[in-house]
């Protein structure tokens, strides 16, 4: 690795004159010690910076007839949805512990969507008290469950339907989900999207408002989602023939992709809506019916590469003829991306970018398993040794939320970076925090 630049996946990164990783113009060093490792940083600029390339992207795309929810799976804690508030988006939400989080910011339920395959009574029960704005049903029980308990409550639910249209997204299979074999969503191909479209239109306590698809995550092609518009505004047009049902929402999912490494292709997230759009106004046109709100739901290309992880490097051990492992302080705890997905990352030594990174090594994690890895075949400057800064770039999106307390370690702290200055958004967990539920 001699080209540094190559490696500065996002705009935020650079390199300081004494060959230090900067971070939203902040030395990860300095950070580093200040906040010990592991650690997440959130550069809260780029944050922001991707709301508005989606709201504006939106705004001209279908004027007041676009929205964008963050799908907050992606990163959940208190300070995420304050800055989606402030932004103006909608969330996605998936659990009653993600609507809560979302309360305690004072996020407007009212502007968020209740996702999630199999909502409990407790969770149906939990999101109308607190005065969710829409549910997306995956299924026509989950249907007749919010329709009893909105009922029970006097209220009518508003809700949006998961429709699986059948379209494959060419990306890694745990996270394909528009395929018609999925746990998610009714699908149209066997006839059961008209099913629970017909049910959801019968039930009382129901406001149906339209439709959503998710087709898939991690996807770099427009192609994708031009395909689902296909399907998914024929899907509109065939419901109003049969039941002459208006659809006043379509949610075309999330799924953008982001560069984890160089080889990753870059998107321009705005020309592609822009393109979805055209194409969404022409089919709407074709069919000649009324354009219904179209909303995305980006989660990862929120936050992905608004975040890092810096690590702590502690044992390098060379096997001879083999390889060398560096160790870090953290691992699959805080990212199990590789143990589960095979995910690529790109690894950097942040006290020694002046130096070649050109020993191979494999990153590991020091949670006490063999796939406990960060990254495989990587590379370092031959000098890395115990105490070095070890940058894990591009982890703002499903780390901190996925993370956990295999081995008893605790959490990593998420510390916002903003315009030179610092703070904590989720402070560290202590190991009386990790034992705190044992009675
Ligand atoms: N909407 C729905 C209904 C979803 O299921 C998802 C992601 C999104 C939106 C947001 O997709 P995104 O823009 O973030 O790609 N843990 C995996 C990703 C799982 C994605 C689950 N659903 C990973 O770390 O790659």
């Amino acid at each position: 690795m001699n080209d540094l630049t190559d490696f500065m996946l996002c705009g935020n990164l650079s390199v300081s004159d004494n060959g230090h990783l900067n971070f939203a113009g902040q030395d990860t060093a300095a950070l580093a010690s200040e906040y010990g490792t592991p650690l997440y940083l959130m550069d809260e600029e780029r944050i922001r910076e991707r709301c508005r390339t989606y709201t504006s992207a939106v705004r001209t795309a279908f004027s007041d007839k676009g929205r964008v929810l963050y799908a907050s799976k992606a990163a959940s804690f208190k300070r995420i949805y304050e800055i989606m508030r402030e932004e103006g988006m909608g969330i996605d939400v998936v659990s009653c512990g993600e609507i809560r989080t979302a309360e305690k910011a004072n996020f407007p339920l009212s502007n968020a969507y209740f996702h999630s395959n199999n909502k409990t009574d407790a969770d149906i029960e939990y999101a109308i008290e607190r005065g969710i704005g829409y549910f997306v049903v995956d299924n026509e029980e989950e249907l007749f469950a919010i329709d009893r308990i909105a009922k029970e409550k006097g209220i009518k639910q508003a809700v949006l339907l998961r429709i699986t249209p059948g379209i494959d997204p060419h990306t890694y299979e745990e996270v394909a989900t528009g395929k018609v074999d999925s746990k998610f969503g009714s699908a149209i191909e066997t006839g059961q999207a008209f099913l629970i479209t017909k049910t959801a239109l019968s039930l009382e306590n129901l406001e149906l408002v339209g439709f959503h698809c998710h087709v898939g995550s991690q996807v770099f092609d427009s192609s994708v989602y031009i395909a689902t518009v296909d399907v998914m505004v024929k899907f509109v047009y065939d419901v109003f023939l049969k039941f002459g049902f208006i659809t006043k929402k379509l949610d075309l999912g999330g799924g953008y992709g982001v560069r984890y490494i160089k080889e990753d292709p870059v998107i321009d997230i705005k020309e592609s809506i822009l393109e979805v759009g055209e194409h969404v106004k022409k089919c709407i046109s074709q069919y000649g019916i009324e354009m219904p709100e179209i909303c995305f739901e980006p989660g990862r290309s929120i936050v992905a590469d608004a975040g890092l992880t810096l690590y702590t490097a502690g044992t390098v051990k060379n096997i001879p003829t083999y390889k060398t492992y560096v160790s870090v302080d953290g691992g699959m705890a805080d990212n199990p991306r590789y143990i589960l997905y095979g995910s690529q990352y790109t690894l950097l030594n942040a006290l020694k970018l002046n130096e070649a990174h050109d020993m191979p090594c494999s990153v590991v994690g020091r949670c006490c398993e063999s796939g406990d890895i960060i990254a495989e075949n990587v590379k370092m400057p031959e000098s890395t040794c115990r105490g070095d800064i070890i940058a894990c770039l591009t982890t703002g999106a499903y780390h901190y939320s996925m993370a956990s307390n295999y081995n008893r370690i605790p959490r990593p702290p998420v510390v916002m970076l903003n315009g030179g200055e610092s703070y904590l958004a989720v402070r560290r967990e202590t190991f009386d925090d990790v034992t705190s539920l044992d009675i």
